[in-house]
C-alpha cells in the first residue's frame, strides 16, 4: 500500500522521518511527537487499519503521513520505505528502527526457528534499513535511532533470546556510530525499561515443561513509563544530538550495576530466576 493521506495542515517544514513499528505503542507515540513538530513521516507496520488511524492523528497534529504497510523483515518493504521518503521528502533526516518484539522463555526452551524470526525482526531489519538509508541520511546529516532496551545491556532470566537480539543491536549501533560519524550521520540508541504498550501481549512465549506459557518476570524496582514519555525523550535526544538515552532511573541503575557491580546483579538475577519458576 502506498497511498498519500490528505493533509489539513500546511506547515511541513519539519524533518523527514522513516518510522518502523508506527502502528502501536512507542512507535505510534513517536509519530505524534514528530507530527507536532511538523514532520513528514513514512509510517511502517503490517496492520493497515492501525496505520491509517495513526496517519489521521499525525495529520491532525500538524504533520504529514505517508503509509507504507508491510513486513519490515521483507527486503522489498525496506527498499520501499527508503524510496518513499526520498520521493516525498527528498532526504531522510531520521530513520527510527523501532519495530520489534519480545520473547519470554528460558534459554533451554528457546526454539531455534523462533529465535531466527526474532533476530530477523529485532536485528537484521534495523541493520538492513540502516544500510539502505545511509545515502539519504548523509545528504541530510541525519540520525539513525535504534530502539534498544534495558535488555540491551542486562540479560534477565527468561529474557535471554530477547536480550541477545538487543545486545546485537547495541553492538551494531556502536560500530555504525563510529563508521558514519565522518559523513555527519549520528546514531542514537534508546534504552527504555518497561513501557505501557501491548508489547507483552505481542511477545512470543515459550511453553514451559510444566505446560504453562512463559510470561517473564518484571524486575524488582522497575517503574512503567508511558509510550508518550519515551517518545518525547527520543525526539528531544535527536535534537540534542545525543548518542545514548536510558529513559528511566531504573534503566540507569541496572545499566550502571552491570558495569560496576556485576556480582550483585548476578545475585539479583539468580533470585529472579528462582521466583519465575514457581
Ligand atoms: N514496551 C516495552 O516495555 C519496551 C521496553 C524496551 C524496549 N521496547 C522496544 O520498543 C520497540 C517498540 O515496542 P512497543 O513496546 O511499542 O511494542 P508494540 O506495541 O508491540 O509495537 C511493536 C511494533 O512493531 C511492529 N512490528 C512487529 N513486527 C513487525 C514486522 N514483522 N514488520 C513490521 N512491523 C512489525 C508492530 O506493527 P504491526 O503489528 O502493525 O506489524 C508494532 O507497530 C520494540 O523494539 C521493543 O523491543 C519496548
Amino acid at each position: 500500500m502506498a497511498e498519500r493521506e490528505p493533509s489539513r495542515v500546511t506547515r511541513h517544514g519539519g524533518p523527514v522521518v522513516v518510522l518502523t513499528g508506527a502502528s502501536s505503542g512507542i512507535g505510534a507515540s513517536l509519530a505524534l511527537a514528530w507530527a507536532r513538530r511538523g514532520a513528514r513521516i513514512v509510517l511502517s507496520g503490517r496492520n493497515e487499519v492501525a496505520l491509517a488511524r495513526v496517519a489521521r492523528q499525525v495529520t491532525g497534529a500538524g504533520g504529514q503521513a505517508f503509509v507504507e504497510a508491510g513486513d519490515v523483515t521483507d527486503d522489498a518493504h525496506r527498499v520501499a520505505l527508503v524510496a518513499r521518503a526520498e520521493r516525498e521528502g527528498g532526504r531522510i533526516d531520521v530513520l527510527v528502527n523501532n519495530a520489534g518484539k519480545g520473547y519470554y522463555g528460558a534459554v533451554e526452551e528457546v526454539q531455534l526457528g523462533e529465535l531466527e524470526a526474532l533476530f530477523a525482526l529485532n536485528v537484521f531489519a534495523p541493520f538492513r534499513l540502516a544500510q539502505l538509508s545511509l545515502g539519504p541520511l548523509a545528504h541530510a546529516k541525519g540520525t539513525v535511532v535504534m530502539m534498544s532496551s534495558v535488555a540491551g545491556v542486562v540479560a534477565a532470566p527468561r529474557m535471554g533470546a530477547y536480550a541477545a537480539s538487543k545486545f546485537a543491536l547495541e553492538a551494531m549501533s556502536m560500530a555504525l556510530r563510529a563508521e558514519v560519524a565522518a559523513r555527519g550521520i549520528r546514531v542514537l540508541v534508546i534504552r527504555p525499561g518497561p513501557v505501557d504498550t501491548p508489547f507483552r501481549d505481542h511477545a512470543v512465549s515459550s511453553t514451559r515443561r510444566d505446560g504453562v506459557s512463559e510470561s517473564g518476570v518484571r524486575p524488582p524496582g522497575a517503574t512503567v513509563q508511558t509510550p508518550d514519555a519515551v517518545a518525547e525523550m527520543t525526539v528531544a535526544a535527536v535534537a540534542r544530538r545525543r548518542s545514548v538515552v536510558e529513559t528511566s532511573l531504573f534503566v540507569r541503575v541496572a545499566s550502571l550495576s552491570a558495569r560496576v557491580a556485576p556480582a550483585a546483579l548476578r545475585a539479583i538475577s539468580a533470585r529472579m530466576a528462582t521466583r519465575s519458576k514457581h
